[in-house]
């Protein structure tokens, strides 16, 4: 895959996973909604997306998986079916349990392109968490120092 394809390939799954984190948030102030959601339908769902995807892969010539040129509109059209089953069946979208399905997918299909070590392959979950984290942890200190500064700046004035 070439660089920049690929650098943007990282951004749009880290946009995902990034949201998914901030639903987690957002999700335990509206429990109700998260109660209704049925996991093992939510996972059938998630198959069915899986085995479309599947079928469009196999249109691909193999050669050109790493290629996001060749692929976009069909990796879009998995994402788009992932979140409009997961809505209709009441869950939230990205859910934990179809963004580890997403990171299935990936590692089925993307484990061979790895010139440059595919980042969602390569580290454990953990180190991918925390390399999400960390810019996330940041941009929210560097917001709370701006309020803390302008509170002051109040106090001051
Ligand atoms: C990816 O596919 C596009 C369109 O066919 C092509 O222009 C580009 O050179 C390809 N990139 C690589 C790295 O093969
Ligand atoms: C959840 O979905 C599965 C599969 O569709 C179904 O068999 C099961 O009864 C559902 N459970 C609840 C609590 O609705
Ligand atoms: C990756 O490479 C291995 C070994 O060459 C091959 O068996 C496998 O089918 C490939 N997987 C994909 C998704 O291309």
């Amino acid at each position: 895959m070439d660089a920049n394809a690929f650098a943007a390939f990282q951004l749009f799954v880290i946009g995902i996973l990034v949201n998914a984190w901030m639903m987690e948030g957002l999700s335990t102030t509206e429990a109700p909604r998260m109660a209704t959601c049925n996991e093992s339908h939510l996972l059938w769902e998630m198959e069915v997306c899986g085995e479309f995807f599947k079928k469009d892969m196999a249109h691909i010539e193999p050669q050109y998986w790493c290629n996001l040129t060749h692929f976009i509109s069909e990796y879009h059209l998995f994402t788009l079916c992932t979140e409009t089953k997961s809505q209709r069946i009441n869950c939230y979208w990205p859910n934990p349990l179809a963004q580890s399905y997403i990171i299935r997918i990936h590692k089925h299909f993307f484990s061979n392109c790895t010139m440059e070590h595919v980042l969602w392959v390569d580290p454990p979950d953990e180190t991918l968490t925390i390399l999400i984290l960390v810019p996330v942890f940041l941009t929210l200190a560097m917001i709370g120092l701006v309020v803390w500064c302008s509170k002051r700046s109040d106090l001051l004035a």
